[in-house]
């Protein structure tokens, strides 16, 4: 199984939905970072479930507890070890995805792999494993914070049928957050609040698109030619469970358009270089401009739903599943923290394996 993601600051990833802990391991991350739970919490707080009554109602404290690679308030250098406990698991609700498979679900093909899996809240394959990541990511976010100012926004801009077309310049923290639904766009998250709402009602769930915005990114990092930034920002978000798009700068669009109205003028300011536009998001060749880094993720509409669904058993016998359980009728709302914690991820990677290089000339 490949739980392991970076190549100089990693992060191993452990743990299932119903087990005792779900956590990291970081390697590689800079001695002399200040670093408490403290500023890893803020991120956890985010993506806690049973925040409102738009998300699954799990109620988890999602405390995080560094056991290692952190000494009088900085990192050591060494492995920084992250555990976050288990505590609101019923798992007794999974009893018929013992032998049905949910259809969008991940139970069938788990057990086609391995042959057995862990049922409870869907195991290793849960979103729940996501919380580590996150606490990696809030260790990235620090790190590229402290050595470029960089600020990593992600907020949802489409549920549904209903699209935000808030310009990428007045979208804040607080109005994200402020925001049930993480739509910065007043006006519009009322319109996706009751979209939700109805798809709840309704029992079922509806998609919904993220956008993303790296501001002051490092200048010049990306690997040609297998590990450019766009490949590993797509890699990473594709890594993200229900994740099934990503677009960056112009994406698919861009397809659409003649190269003298996509392509991005290049002016000189204050002996700085930068572009009239942004259709590229930021990157040339794999490598980041400086310009911001922006891109497009887009989530499907969560699989388990309490509607009756056609389905089989683990034996191939015909059946109805009435899934039960406490889920997200949006899985998108949940994962604007998640989407930049990854993002932080390749960053911090990249920046590091930037500063590795020798410059001789
Ligand atoms: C933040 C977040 C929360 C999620 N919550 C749920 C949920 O409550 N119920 C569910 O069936 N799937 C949920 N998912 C998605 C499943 O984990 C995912 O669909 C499943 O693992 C199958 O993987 P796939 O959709 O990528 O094929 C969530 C995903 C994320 C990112």
């Amino acid at each position: 199984m490949s739980s392991v993601f970076g190549k100089l600051f990693t992060v191993s990833s452990w743990g299932e939905s119903h087990g005792k802990a779900v956590g990291v391991v970081v390697d590689g991350c800079p001695a002399g970072l200040p670093l408490c739970a403290d500023d890893i919490q803020i991120y956890l707080d985010r993506r806690r479930p049973g925040q409102n009554a738009l998300v699954t109602p799990r109620m988890e404290s999602d405390k995080v507890e560094i056991l290692s690679g952190v000494f009088e308030g900085k990192t050591t250098g060494t492995p920084i070890s992250l555990l976050i406990l288990n505590e609101d698991q019923r798992s007794h609700d999974y009893s018929d995805m013992i032998q049905w498979y949910r259809p969008g679900h991940a139970d069938w093909t788990y057990d086609m792999k391995y042959g057995f899996r862990d049922y409870r809240g869907g195991g290793r394959s849960s979103a729940r494993e996501t919380a580590g990541r996150v606490a990696a990511g809030a260790i990235a976010l620090k790190l590229l914070s402290q050595v470029c100012k960089t600020e990593i926004l992600a907020w949802v801009s489409s549920i549904g049928n209903v699209d935000s077309s808030m310009p990428i310049k007045e979208v804040t923290r607080e109005a994200i957050e402020a925001s049930p639904v993480h739509c910065p766009d007043v006006r519009v998250s009322k319109k996706m609040e009751s979209v939700v709402k109805d798809a709840k009602e309704n029992q079922d769930s509806v998609g919904g698109i993220l956008t993303l915005a790296i501001h002051r990114p490092p200048m010049a990092i990306g690997e040609p030619v297998f590990d450019r930034v766009e490949a590993l920002l797509a890699m990473a978000m594709l890594s993200i469970p229900a994740c099934k798009g990503f677009e960056i700068g112009s994406g698919f669009a861009g397809a659409r358009m003649h190269g003298s109205e996509h392509n991005d003028p290049i002016f000189v300011e204050q002996e700085n270089f930068h572009t009239r536009t942004n259709n590229a998001g930021g990157v040339l060749g794999g490598i980041s401009n400086g310009e911001d880094i922006l891109c497009r993720v887009a989530f499907k509409p969560t699989a388990t739903i309490s509607r009756p669904q056609e389905t089989v058993s683990r034996d191939g016998e015909k059946g109805t599943l009435v899934a039960k359980g406490r889920h997200d009728p949006c899985v998108a709302v949940r994962a604007p923290v998640v989407v930049e914690s990854m993002a932080a991820l390749v960053l911090a990677d990249l920046f590091l394996q930037q500063r590795a290089r020798i410059d001789l000339f």
